[in-house]
């Protein structure tokens, strides 16, 4: 699939979960803004991300990753249809047990949700001194600020770990976050640093 819009009509049929327009859009804007060169993203599903980032400018890469076989070979097919295969890497794999060498500017964590915590552990050191850890879906559908939305048991595990995701980042004395109510939740962390702001002055921003 060339366009797009295919790609995302694909996803919609297939009921692949890909990023939501706002979220995307604000990522695509923080590459731009920051001159991101490097991405590495967890969660590659059919590749829809990967490739709105690598067509923003000629000079990025993203490595990505992917564990379910059938998503990597839809992603590895449709970045080939796009002539992207020179910058967009895709990794058949469990994030966890990958390790990269190379460092990133940005590391993007859309991959399996009760993870989140170990994710941000293992890949904090592959960034780059002033690069940045973005996580997606932190809200999942409204439900991690109103659990009562549903009854289903493993979705209530699973919006108690995004929760205890959202406590140990808002805890964490090494890297500072931002949190926006964009899409389905997206947050910035950013290594601590006497010299760095964070700009928090982004329509958006809650304290959650
Ligand atoms: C929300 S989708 C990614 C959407 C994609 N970033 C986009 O917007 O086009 C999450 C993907 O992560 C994959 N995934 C889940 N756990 C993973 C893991 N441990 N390692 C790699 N991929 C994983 C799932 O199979 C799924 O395709």
């Amino acid at each position: 699939m060339e366009e797009i819009s295919e790609i995302k009509e694909y996803a919609k049929e297939h009921s692949v979960p890909i990023m939501m327009d706002e979220g995307i859009e604000f990522i695509c804007n923080y590459i731009v803004e920051h001159n991101v060169e490097t991405v590495l993203e967890l969660g590659t599903a059919i590749g829809y991300s990967a490739m709105r980032f690598a067509r923003l400018r000629d000079d990025i890469f993203v490595s990505t990753i992917e564990i379910d076989i059938e998503r990597y070979q839809q992603a590895v097919r449709n970045i080939h249809d796009n002539n992207l295969m020179d910058r967009i890497t895709v990794y058949l794999g469990n994030a966890l047990s990958y390790t990269f060498k190379e460092k990133f500017d940005l590391i993007f964590i859309d991959a399996a949700k009760s993870q989140y915590i170990n994710y941000f552990e293992k890949f904090k050191n592959n960034l780059t001194e002033n690069g940045a850890i973005i996580s997606d879906n932190l809200f999942f559908h409204g439900m991690v600020e109103n659990i009562g939305l549903t009854h289903n048991y493993s979705t209530i595990k699973l919006i108690r770990k995004l929760r205890r995701y959202i406590d140990f980042l808002k805890s964490n004395q090494e890297f500072e976050t931002t949190f926006y109510t964009l899409g389905d939740g997206i947050s910035v962390s950013k290594r601590r640093h006497p010299n760095l702001q964070i700009n928090n002055n982004k329509g958006g921003v809650i304290k959650i």
